[in-house]
């Protein structure tokens, strides 16, 4: 196995400041990290990453939450709400039932605005107080929307948000709202939103704050820190494979850096480092398509839907990143049905975990790939949720039993319970 762009430490470029750089993944220009607003390469257009002169070791690290991995961030502290410290569940029924050695099931819903986007927005929203932007924006399926809302509200920001009308699970939008954020409501799907916003942000209107900028993914390769910290804590080893819910495939991207990282600082052996494992929803699955045909490039799905709104997404901006990150782990992608992630988000319920339906995508995705021996009895697997049960509180509601109407006597409640046991 071999991981790229290079898991080596690299000699850091005259742009480099205190160690870091931005680096383009295609075509290796730097550039100094606070100078200027950028998002992508100034000479080819190529996604960019954060590049560090010294890989940060686990053994580093101090305190809790996304902070306690500041070595391995381009800034010492952010704007905090206390987000990361996850817990890491453990579910021994719902890895009997798949039929997997271990299963634990990280749930990223802890986080104060109940997603893992508060990991990237604690270290996003801080670069642009440092880079002295005064409004920020994103496009959202809506969990970036209420992060970066809550974030910049504290940083003391404006934010603006586009979101898909009419397809933004209930709890998100009222979160932006709550927190201030002015919400342009989109005629037209994510990814539209996504090319409008970007295309407000090339005109200095607001700092950008998807996943497309940098400096969140560095936030997010905090949950693959804490996945192996904490296993092999408990475990003694490391897990061998990582199941996780496709998007924009921001995360896919950000744990394969996690894990390079820790490959260059020696940490992790390369035959250490988990399968990354994606799963989208049949509906929005240009990464599944990529991975099987084993195209470099994926091709946009103009129309997508999916009841997993969180992912409804038919362009991942990130995917020359999370490509790469798939194949040179030896993970693989694959997509489930609504009822498939249905199911899921009621299996995980039963354990007392409560997420929203993206989230459960993983859980359904592990047991497909178990069913079709994909991935064998002997694996010890994390599968990552992502968002709160309550961010989709209709989607929960459906899944779940209906209230059923009793009189206001405790006789009558007796006779209901006598007549429906
Ligand atoms: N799960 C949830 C709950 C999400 O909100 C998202 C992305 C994903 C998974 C996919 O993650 O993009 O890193 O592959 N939500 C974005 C948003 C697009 O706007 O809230 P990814």
């Amino acid at each position: 196995m071999t991981l790229s762009p290079t898991a080596e430490a690299p000699t850091p470029p005259s742009a480099a400041e205190d160690g870091v750089w931005l680096s383009c993944i295609d075509c290796e220009a730097s550039f100094a990290p606070f100078d200027a607003v950028r998002y992508t390469c100034d000479d080819c257009g190529g996604l960019l990453e954060v590049r560090y002169a010294s890989p940060a070791s686990l053994s580093d690290f101090e305190g809790s939450g996304v902070w306690r991995y500041a070595d391995a961030l381009p800034l010492d502290g952010g704007v905090s709400i206390q987000e990361g410290a996850t817990p890491l569940y453990r579910v021994p029924d719902l890895a009997d039932d798949v039929g997997v050695e271990t299963l634990r099931i990280k749930h990223e819903g802890m986080n104060p605005t109940g997603s893992f986007k508060d990991r990237g927005m604690t270290v996003g929203v801080a670069v642009a107080r440092e880079l002295g932007v005064d409004r920020l924006a994103c496009a959202s399926t809506g969990n970036t929307s209420a992060a970066l809302a809550a974030y910049g509200s504290r940083a003391g920001m404006e934010t603006l948000v586009l979101l898909p009308a009419g397809k933004v699970a209930a709890g998100k939008v009222a979160q932006a709202s709550l927190h201030g954020a002015r919400i342009l409501e989109v005629d037209g799907n994510f990814d539209a939103c996504l090319d409008l916003v970007q295309a407000l942000a090339d005109r200095g209107e607001a700092y950008l704050l998807n996943s497309l900028n940098p400096f969140r993914l560095e936030g997010q390769k905090t949950i693959g820190l804490e996945i192996l910290e904490r296993f092999r804590a408990d475990h003694g080893t490391f897990p061998n494979r990582i199941v996780l819910p496709v998007g924009n495939a921001g995360n896919t991207a950000a744990l394969y850096k996690a894990f390079r990282e820790l490959v260059a600082a020696g940490d992790l052996a390369v035959d250490e480092v988990p399968k990354l494992t994606g799963v989208q929803a049949e509906g929005a699955a240009p990464m599944v398509e990529a991975i099987e045909n084993g195209a470099d490039e994926i091709r946009r799905w103009d129309d997508v839907e999916t009841r997993a709104t969180a992912i409804r997404i038919g362009n991942p901006v990130n995917a020359p990143k999370a490509l790469p990150g798939i194949r040179e782990t030896g993970g693989t992608a694959v997509a489930v049905s609504d009822v498939e992630i249905t199911d899921a988000q009621r299996d995980l319920a039963e354990a007392g975990i409560g997420v929203e339906p993206a989230s459960a995508a993983s859980f359904a995705g592990l047991r497909k790939l178990r069913d079709d021996g994909v991935v064998g009895e002997d694996e010890q697997i994390v599968c990552l949720t992502t968002g709160h049960l309550l961010k989709d509180p209709d989607a929960a509601a459906a899944a779940g039993t209906d209230p059923e109407p009793v009189p206001s006597d405790l006789e009558g409640v007796l006779d209901h319970l006598a007549e429906q046991p």
